[in-house]
C-alpha cells in the first residue's frame, strides 16, 4: 500500500490528472500555449468554488465583523503610485529592477489615453473603499473588508504548475485595528488561517511558519509570517499574513472617526492573504494517494466531501438497459441532484472504468443501480477510499450521504 505517494514525479502526475479529468488546462493551448496561464475546466471550477465558498463562509458570513467587497481589476494609475506599487513592486532582471506590474491603456481617443496597471494584489481595491465602507456601514474598530478576485503579475519565471502564474485569484482580508492592538489581532488571524487550511483539509505536517526577514519583507510590512508547504519542488509559501501597520490608508490619506469619541485616527491593518490556486494545488498535493488493487495501481484524490468538486456519481450497471436507466435516472439522480448539487451521472464504460474515472475525480461515493435494485430498491454504494462496497435502500440514500459529509 503506498499512501500519499512522494515520489518525484508527483507534480508530472498531478498535471496529467488535471488535464486528463477535465480539472485544468494550459492557457491557449492549441496556439503553443501563454506561460504562466490556465484555463479551468468543470472539476478544477467546482473544487476551485467549493474552496472560495469555504472561505467567503468562515472569514465573511459566519462573522459580524467582515463587509465583502468587489472592487475594479483596473484601477487609476495614482492608487499604484500612491500605495508605493510603481516604485518599489519590482523583481530583479540580471541584477536591474523590473516592474512586474502589467502595464496597460485605457481609452480610445488619443488625448483621453491613460496608463493603468492590471492590479498586481486585490487589497489597494478595498483600501481606496476605505471610506465609502466606513459610511455606509459605520463599523467599529475592529472590522475588515473581503475580497475574492484576479491578481497579474508580469512573473519573470512563472513555474511549478499553478504555484507561480501570471494570472491568479486571491482572497484577501484587509482587518482594521487600532495600533496599540495589532499584535494581539495577528496572533488571532494566524490561529484563524491554520483553523481554516486544515477545514478544507491541506495535509497539516506539510505547513511551516516562516518569520520573514526584514530584507525579504514587501515595502508595506513591518511584519510578515508566511505559511509554507512541503511542495515536491521544495519548501515554499502557500499563504502569508503582513501587519502593514498605516502605510497604505496613510498613504490615501483616509481616516477613521470614532462615532463615539469623535477620535480622529489612522487604523493599523493586518492582512490575512490567501492565493486560490496555490490552496487548489495544495489540495491536490494532499489530497493525492496511490494504492494497488488487484494488481494494479489505483491513484485516488482523498478529498473531505465538503470540498470534493463531486459528491456522488450515479451509475445504471448497463446503459442498454432501459429499466436500469429509467430507475437510476427518476429515483435515484433527480433527487439526490436536487438535494446537494455536485451529483453526476456516470454510464461511461465498465463499471471498473466508471470507479478508476471517479477514484480519479476524487467523488467520495459511487452508487450502482442493477437488476436487484428493481426488486429490492436497493442500491450499491461503493466508497472511494476503501473500495468497500455497501447495499443501501434507495429511501435512505439521502441521509446516508449527509451523515457521510
Ligand atoms: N496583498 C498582499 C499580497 O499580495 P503576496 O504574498 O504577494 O501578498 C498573496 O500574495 C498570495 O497570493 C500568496 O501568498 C500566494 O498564495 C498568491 N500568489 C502570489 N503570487 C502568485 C503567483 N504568481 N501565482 C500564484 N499565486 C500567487
Amino acid at each position: 500500500m503506498k499512501e500519499n505517494a512522494t515520489k518525484n514525479n508527483l507534480m508530472e502526475k498531478i498535471v496529467s490528472l488535471c488535464k486528463r479529468r477535465g480539472f485544468v488546462f494550459a492557457g491557449s493551448e492549441i496556439y503553443g500555449g501563454l506561460a504562466g496561464t490556465y484555463d479551468w475546466g468543470h472539476f478544477g471550477l467546482a473544487l476551485k468554488n467549493n474552496i472560495k465558498q469555504s472561505w467567503w463562509k468562515k472569514f465573511v458570513d459566519n462573522r459580524r465583523d467582515m463587509y465583502g467587497i468587489d472592487t475594479a481589476i483596473l484601477m487609476n494609475s495614482k492608487v499604484w503610485e500612491a500605495a508605493g506599487h510603481v516604485t518599489n513592486f519590482a523583481d530583479s532582471l540580471d541584477g536591474k529592477k523590473f516592474n512586474t506590474m502589467l502595464k496597460t491603456q485605457v481609452g480610445a481617443k488619443k488625448e483621453e489615453v491613460a496608463v493603468s496597471y492590471l492590479r498586481p494584489e486585490t487589497a489597494q481595491g478595498m483600501f481606496v473603499n476605505f471610506k465609502n465602507t466606513v459610511d455606509a456601514f459605520h463599523p467599529k474598530l475592529p472590522f475588515g473588508m473581503a475580497q475574492i478576485g484576479k491578481a497579474f503579475r508580469n512573473e519573470i519565471a512563472p513555474r511549478d504548475f499553478l504555484f507561480r502564474q501570471r494570472e491568479f485569484e486571491q482572497m484577501e482580508i484587509e482587518y482594521f485595528t487600532r495600533e496599540e492592538d495589532w499584535e494581539k489581532y495577528f496572533e488571532y488571524w494566524k490561529g484563524e488561517m491554520l483553523e481554516w487550511m486544515e477545514e478544507i483539509g491541506i495535509d497539516m505536517g506539510k505547513i511551516h511558519e516562516l518569520e520573514v526577514s526584514d530584507e525579504d519583507r514587501a515595502h508595506y510590512s513591518k511584519r510578515t509570517v508566511d505559511f509554507e508547504f512541503d511542495y515536491p519542488f521544495g519548501r515554499k509559501e502557500l499563504f502569508g499574513l503582513a501587519y502593514r501597520t498605516d502605510f497604505d490608508l496613510k498613504n490615501h490619506k483616509l481616516d477613521y472617526i470614532d462615532e463615539e469619541s469623535a477620535e480622529k485616527i489612522i487604523p493599523h491593518v493586518i492582512e490575512p492573504t490567501f492565493g486560490v490556486d496555490r490552496a487548489m494545488l495544495v489540495l491536490l498535493l494532499s489530497a493525492y494517494c496511490e494504492d494497488e488493487k488487484g494488481g494494479e495501481i489505483r491513484a485516488h484524490l482523498k478529498f473531505k466531501p465538503s470540498i470534493a468538486p463531486v459528491i456522488c456519481a450515479v451509475s445504471p450497471l448497463l446503459k442498454n438497459k432501459p429499466e436500469l436507466v429509467e430507475y437510476a435516472n427518476t429515483k435515484v439522480f433527480a433527487p439526490l441532484k436536487a438535494e446537494f448539487g455536485r451529483v453526476i451521472w456516470d454510464d461511461n464504460g465498465n463499471i471498473g472504468k466508471r470507479y478508476r474515472r471517479q477514484d480519479e475525480i476524487g467523488t467520495p461515493f459511487c452508487i450502482v443501480i442493477d437488476f436487484d435494485t428493481l426488486t429490492d430498491n436497493t442500491v450499491t454504494v461503493r466508497d472511494r477510499d476503501t473500495g468497500e462496497q455497501e447495499r443501501i435502500k434507495v429511501e435512505n440514500l439521502k441521509s446516508y450521504i449527509k451523515e457521510k459529509i
